[in-house]
């Protein structure tokens, strides 16, 4: 938390009862999330469970809340406690996650679920305690002290970042205004509900306070917002201009035997997309030209082009150009074929689903509710 000196040092004067005129709002307006307990049961005792709030706080690291649902939904179904986390094979891991991407987190889920586990089975309550398993980061850490043991903990995300730099028409850019943002955050943690305090910075964010067109007229905080007060709160967060991110490209080969089956082989351990299943590609870097793409197919046959698929990773975007084929023969060496009704539960990224749908259309979908 913020010491005295902060407080008396910051350069935005914000109102004390902006915490309460928000808590307000979010009993009413609280999203109904299937790892949140709300405020009407927060206040009959129910306590929410750290095991849900940090598998829910990993998930949503990079990604949105809707994408997260159905995710959330099948691990907790599957797998309900830590130790049932701990105690799960991790290539089943990895196919529950396939699709929500940074797979990284995956494998770093099993191993903070295997610590917590071996340490009998309670996550500990404070951020300093928490920024010690695997996986959890500083603001993973305070979301999960704030929300599941009501710590008066800053939970600053990107949401947070846009309410606050308008709150305050913080004319410094991202990233280098999140010291800014951060210590107007620490002045506004209420000691009482600071979990409900941070969902709720989270929600304005993310139905109110949106990065277009805006919901003003609807905010709790209007009166206490600097840039709608000067007539512009898109203008808020300042970013730096972006650099255009490379394209890569190459060709992706899906190579289908009689049966439906489709020839896959897994990524190395390390790296980008480490340890998931794949289509068998060209390096991403090849020339775009068919006759370069067919020439590095596994095996030589009668490649059809089915088109390109393009996938925006965080830096670069992958454009790859599709071909697929009837395949009967060996099994080339370290592939494996997955059946018909197998593919839509394997470890694919989502990268690679795009590119069997467009050689195979409907196949990854088959087996998804
Ligand atoms: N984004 C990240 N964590 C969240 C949470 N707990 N509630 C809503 N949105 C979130």
């Amino acid at each position: 938390m913020a010491s005295q000196q902060t407080r008396r040092k910051s350069a935005y004067p914000l109102e004390a009862d902006i915490a309460s005129r928000l808590l307000a709002w979010y009993d009413t307006h609280h999203r109904d999330l299937p790892w949140r307990v709300p405020p009407r049961d927060l206040a009959k005792g129910v306590r929410p469970d750290p095991y849900r709030v940090w598998l829910s706080e990993v998930m949503l690291q990079q990604t949105t809340v809707e994408a997260v649902k159905p995710y959330f939904r099948n691990f907790v179904a599957r797998w309900p406690t830590v130790e049932a986390l701990a105690a799960a094979e991790a290539d089943d891991v990895m196919k529950a996650w396939a699709g929500l991407g940074y797979y990284s987190r995956a494998r770093n889920l099993r191993a903070c679920a295997a610590a917590v586990a071996e340490a009998g089975g309670a996550f500990p309550a404070s951020a300093a305690a928490l920024l010690k398993l695997p996986g959890i980061g500083p603001y993973t850490a305070a979301a999960i002290a704030a929300i599941a043991f009501d710590r008066p903990e800053a939970v600053v995300d990107g949401n947070v970042e846009r309410v606050v730099s308008r709150l305050a028409a913080i004319a410094t850019p991202l990233p280098q205004a999140k010291a800014d943002i951060r210590a107007i955050v620490e002045r506004l943690v209420p000691i009482d509900r600071p979990g409900d305090f941070a969902q709720a910075m989270m929600d304005l964010g993310a139905t109110l306070c949106t990065p277009k067109r805006p919901r003003c007229m609807l905010c709790p905080l209007r009166e206490d917002c600097a840039a709608t007060r000067a007539g512009d709160p898109e203008f808020y967060p300042v970013r730096p201009a972006k650099p255009a991110k490379p394209v890569r490209r190459g060709a992706a080969f899906v190579a289908v035997r009689p049966d439906g089956a489709v020839l896959l082989r897994k990524r190395p351990d390390k790296g980008l997309l480490g340890g998931m299943a794949e289509v068998p590609t060209t390096d991403w870097n090849a020339r775009q030209d068919g006759e370069t793409a067919v020439s590095a197919a596994p095996f030589a046959a009668d490649w059809q082009p089915k088109g390109a698929i393009v996938h925006v990773f965080t830096h670069f975007t992958l454009e790859l150009c599709v071909y697929r084929t009837s395949h009967a023969g060996p099994t080339p060496a370290g592939h494996f074929w997955s059946g018909a009704e197998g593919i839509a539960a394997e470890a694919l990224p989502t990268v690679m689903k795009k590119a069997i749908e467009a050689a195979i259309p409907g196949a990854t979908r088959r087996l998804r509710s």
